[in-house]
């Protein structure tokens, strides 16, 4: 069974291999694909630090809100990540919402994308959140899937001047 877990070195040769695997891909988070796999490698402490540096406790740069990032694993194998926003502000509430995810391209189309959403919200609902916003690009199919499939609720679908394509928000009640 998949379940989530906080970053670890424990899945370090998976979780760089993916990181690979989605840059090789194009396909994937922004901070993915821009992510220096070579030097994550070879300090990998460092690189947890760094995924981590937005959980409460740390000080923030200014118009960051409080975040953790999750693995979904499966064995020794990581499968995904999701970053979980505790708070909304300004630019969140427009445009990224409070919870992000990615599949790793060899693991898609076998509902992890659904169930890393589900164990994220699980992880929403103990923190205390009463309504997370989701968000996508209109034609993100697999993303929409994995929203939908989660019981959310479309507040409608937006064009905004610095993104290139229109986004659907959807809210969830936990
Ligand atoms: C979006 C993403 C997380 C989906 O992950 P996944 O593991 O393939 O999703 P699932 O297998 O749980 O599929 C969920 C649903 O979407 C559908 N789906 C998935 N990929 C699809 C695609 N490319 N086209 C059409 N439908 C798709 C599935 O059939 C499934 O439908 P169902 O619930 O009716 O059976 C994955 O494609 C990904 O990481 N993409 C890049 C990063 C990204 O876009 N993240 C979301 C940012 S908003």
């Amino acid at each position: 069974m998949p379940k989530l877990v906080i970053p670890t070195s424990r899945y370090k040769q998976s979780f760089l291999e993916a990181v690979r695997e989605v840059q090789a891909s194009g396909s994937g988070l922004g901070d993915t694909l821009k992510w220096d796999a070579a030097q994550m490698e070879a300090d990998f402490d460092r690189a947890l630090t760094e995924l981590r540096r937005y959980e409460p406790g740390n000080e923030l740069p200014d118009g960051f809100v409080n975040s953790e990032p999750l693995w979904l694993v499966e064995g020794e194998a990581y499968l995904g990540r999701a970053s979980l926003r505790h708070t909304l502000n300004a630019s969140l509430r427009e445009f990224g919402g409070h919870i992000g995810y990615e599949i790793r391209p060899s693991a898609r189309r076998q509902g992890h994308g659904r169930t890393i959403l589900r164990l994220t919200l699980e992880r929403a609902r103990e923190l205390g959140l009463e309504r997370v916003l989701v968000t996508c690009d209109t034609d993100n199919l697999g993303s929409r899937g994995v929203i939908e499939g989660n019981g959310g609720v479309l507040e409608g679908e937006f064009v905004l001047d610095y993104h290139p394509k229109p986004l659907r928000r959807y809210w969830i009640t936990l």
